[in-house]
């Protein structure tokens, strides 16, 4: 891998600039996921255990550059039970701290530096600091102040999750058992054409479902109805047809559809093949028939990697279904060491932790888009920083 870590680094007494992505769901002030914050912990820990001084820098939302307290990482600090500095290019803290202390800088995004990886504001950012950790995979895709910039100013480590992301990923993308399935849903073709195009070269099976689904019926022919769909992706979803047979990968689209006459939580379930899809129908998830052939496809595979649910999965029980059907089989398989599973996407994951079988997944990626970004085979900025 060739990354400069975190093992084996002198910390004592040092003064520690971490990122960590805390990107997480709040609502009412509650954070309603802790996985990325938890999956920080051996880093902080690890730092904490060898005496530095830790200032975690991180982002929440899209502030625009602009200090606005909705994005106040406040609810992370009080569920870590740290001290937040109110502003995070502030080193007044830094005269207080005693080695093994760690605090959490307010949001970075508040100033307009940090997205346009300003040199300026990198330097002001790692002024006092003595070494930068990167243990945000999931941010490494954007080239920023926090994840770039101080890289190239200070001496820069990887942190134990990030190593951890690239070494599990990258062992799936090179070494993976076969027949290896994959399964891409969620919403946009647009957002997915790269990651797309590498799994037809990669994978030995492609299931394509959610509304990109919809999309790729649409290309060939089927009937979508009043559904989520992207008209302008045709011919990028012909394309990318074309380009998995060129590959020997066989894809496979959705079958029939749970489809209602209006997109809410409530609406009423039918079962629909898409020779019976009327103009009003929505679809909000998986059919039955789609559903019985993704779980068949999971228990043929020998590695399976899934981003992006089939369906709503959100709006429990009636539209889960056949996202939690795909969730339940690769957890049935892995817990019985049939099958190696990653999965990665805030959705996705979100949706193994609703059906409770998170844990058995070989390994749960912390990365949204920039899982998507590793897996086409990019050499995200924030880790190319830190090679050599
Ligand atoms: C994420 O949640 O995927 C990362 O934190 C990146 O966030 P961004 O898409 O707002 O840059």
């Amino acid at each position: 891998m060739n990354l400069r870590t975190i093992e084996n680094l002198d910390v004592r007494g040092k003064y520690v600039l971490l990122r960590d992505d805390f990107n997480v769901q709040i609502v009412d002030g509650h954070i309603t996921d802790v996985f990325r914050i938890e999956q920080s912990m051996p880093t902080i820990n690890a730092l904490r255990a060898g005496g530095a001084r830790i200032a975690i820098c991180a982002h929440l939302g899209r502030p625009k550059g602009a200090r606005n307290m909705e994005y106040s990482l406040a609810p992370i600090a009080e569920y870590m039970k740290i001290p937040l500095v109110a502003d995070c290019l502030d080193k007044d803290f830094m005269k207080n701290m005693r080695d093994g202390d760690v605090v959490l800088l307010e949001n970075v995004r508040f100033y307009p530096g940090e997205e346009k990886n300003d040199p300026d504001f990198s330097r002001s950012l790692a002024d006092g600091f003595d070494v930068f950790v990167n243990d945000a995979f999931a941010v490494s895709h954007r080239a920023h102040a926090s994840t770039v910039g101080v890289a190239k100013i200070l001496p820069s480590y990887a942190g134990l999750l990030l190593a951890s992301e690239i070494e599990n990923l990258t062992n799936v993308m090179e070494n993976p058992a076969r027949p290896l399935l994959a399964i891409v849903g969620g919403s946009k073709v647009s957002t997915k054409i790269g990651v797309l195009r590498a799994l037809a070269k990669l994978a030995d099976t492609l299931i394509i479902g959610g509304a990109l689904g919809t999309t790729f019926n649409y290309a060939t022919g089927g009937r979508v109805g009043n559904s989520l769909y992207e008209p302008d992706q045709k011919q990028n979803a012909l394309d990318i047809l074309e380009y998995a047979k060129q590959n020997n990968c066989r894809v496979l689209l959705p079958l029939d559809k749970g489809v209602a006459k209006e997109f809410t939580a409530a609406a009423a379930r039918t079962n629909k093949d898409f020779t019976e899809i009327m103009d009003d129908d929505v679809i909000i998830d998986a059919g039955v028939a789609t559903t019985e052939r993704d779980v068949s496809e999971i228990r043929d595979a020998a590695t399976v990697i899934w981003n992006g649910t089939v369906g709503m999965a959100e709006w429990q029980p009636t539209w889960s279904y056949g996202s939690f059907a795909i969730a339940q089989a690769i957890a049935e398989q892995t817990r019985a060491g049939k099958l190696v599973s990653v999965v990665g996407g805030g959705d996705t994951v979100a949706a193994l932790q609703a059906c409770g079988v998170k844990d058995d997944i070989t390994y749960v990626s912390t990365g949204g888009g920039a899982f998507l970004e590793f897996i086409e085979g990019l050499d995200l900025p924030g880790i190319a920083v830190l090679r050599g």
